[in-house]
């Protein structure tokens, strides 16, 4: 890449690393001694030392199409010199309803908008917006609560927070929205630990929603909100039975029930969305990540047929030219609809859910084979997603997978960890050989720390 343009080398460590305050980072320990990526192409990371990683982790969940793809990055090169920025409020461009229509064609038919915005966050706000707004709109404003689930990972707006259920996420921000609650994690080492897949035990854990609603009354309750799989906590997958409980308990009480598939949306588990791996359909669905394939934040609410209509009724019978009174400066960017429109082509022309799938059998065998390993106490797959769980230092949480992060990344690997918790997800263009070596790697890397 030619630096002059930035003025700058990008190719080189910067020489001062002070001024940027970095996102969930140990900040001092970065500083003292960085890992910085400078290139990336496939499945590997170039570091500023020259060296190959491999990319277990599709960057954070997103890049699911693989890096730096040519037909992306034309893409977003050619928008970029043709129409750099148009306003969203009132007037438009053609990419987001291009787009839209592209993003609905990966769902089941009874989804029929989608409102896009600039993250998962964002994404996860507006769907909890949108909800409230519905009942609303509809003359049923009492339905004002949102319910979360612990250890649920929404992003961190204080809609997400609130929902979300990570207490460091949590706690510094005073009382965040009223009248949420929570439902409990799914997490059951005693019964389901080493599960392949989907857990046998656990269904009932969405019964806990029936005693929710009899303790504030259903009728108070707008939405609920989860991960169909809970991935920056630990990758936790849910029961049998589990999802479609809570569908059908949302239903008996006219609750709108959100599935936040930011990390689940566009093959991560070998179908476009979870709704269709799991056939449950819920009201509102929450993307971003592999929407553009990492390349250009981008964001976006799916809402089921029926609630779109419901704004649009309201509208007519108040007298409201504006039906959804919610949006943002970059909602739409032209740049970001490309990338997303190229994305969605590559992941078709090249059949990656249908790959996610076929690959997901031996992603699984090669994950379990690690059972026995130095410190393993459960391992937890499903499509492209693998979790391992650490016994933790004593008296040290998150010591230990931190320990192990920064061994991986040395020898050539880069993991994600949430605790104690490792969390693999690569770009689903890996291989056999790719997939051999990453869990190589990891159960080296175990074998080596204490
Ligand atoms: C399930 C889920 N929701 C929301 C988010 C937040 O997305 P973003 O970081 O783009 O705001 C994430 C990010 O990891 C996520 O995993």
């Amino acid at each position: 890449m030619d630096g002059s343009v930035l003025g700058i080398n990008p190719d080189a460590a910067p020489n001062n690393l002070d001024p940027y305050w970095m996102p969930f980072t140990w900040n001092r320990q970065f500083k003292k001694d960085p890992m910085l990526l400078v290139r990336a192409e496939g499945i590997h990371y170039t570091s500023v030392e020259g060296r190959q990683i491999l990319d277990g982790t599709a960057g954070l969940w997103c890049v699911n199409a693989g890096h730096r793809r040519e037909r992306i990055v034309r893409a977003v090169q050619q928008t970029v010199e043709h129409l750099d920025y148009a306003p969203s409020f009132q007037v438009g461009h053609p990419l987001p309803f291009e787009l839209a229509q592209r993003v609905l064609q990966l769902l089941p038919g009874g989804y029929d908008h989608v409102f896009f915005c600039n993250s998962g966050s964002e994404a996860v706000d507006s769907a909890l917006k949108i909800a409230l707004a519905y009942h609303r709109v509809r003359g049923d404003a009492a339905r004002t609560r949102l319910i979360g689930r612990a250890r649920g990972y929404h992003g961190t707006g204080f809609g997400g927070i609130s929902v979300g259920g990570i207490v460091k996420n949590r706690m510094f921000w005073g009382p965040l929205l009223n009248g949420v609650d929570h439902l409990p994690d799914t997490h059951d080492l005693a019964h389901n630990a080493f599960t392949r897949g989907m857990p046998e035990h656990g269904a009932h854990f969405a019964d806990e929603l029936e005693k929710i609603c009899a303790l504030h009354d259903p009728s108070t309750i707008a939405a609920v909100i989860v991960e169909p799989v809970a991935g920056s906590t630990g990758v936790l997958i849910p029961p049998k039975g589990y999802l479609q409980r809570l569908r059908e308990i949302c239903d008996r009480h006219g609750i709108l029930l959100i599935f936040d598939e930011v990390i689940t949306g566009f093959g991560r588990l070998g179908t476009g969305f979870a709704t269709e791996y799991f056939g449950v359909e819920p009201d509102l669905i929450t993307c971003a990540k592999g929407l553009t394939n990492g390349t250009i934040p981008m964001g976006g609410v799916i809402a089921r047929r029926g609630i779109y209509d419901a704004f649009m009724d309201w509208a007519d019978a108040t007298g409201n030219t504006i039906e959804l009174f919610h949006g943002y400066t970059y909602t739409g960017h032209p740049v970001a609809a490309a990338a997303g429109l190229a994305t969605l082509e590559v992941y078709k022309e090249e059949g990656l859910f249908q790959r996610c799938a076929e690959l997901a059998p031996y992603w699984e065998e090669q994950l379990h084979g690690l059972k026995g390993t130095r410190h393993v106490i459960d391992l937890r797959n499903l499509g492209l997603i693998a979790g391992i769980e650490l016994e933790p230092r004593p008296g040290a949480p998150g010591k230990r997978a931190y320990e192990a992060f920064r061994r991986a990344f040395d020898a050539g690997l880069l993991i994600r960890v949430t605790g104690d918790i490792v969390a693999l997800s690569p770009p689903l263009i890996v291989d056999k050989p790719d997939i051999d070596r990453m869990f190589e790697t990891v159960r080296d890397v175990l074998q080596q720390i204490d």
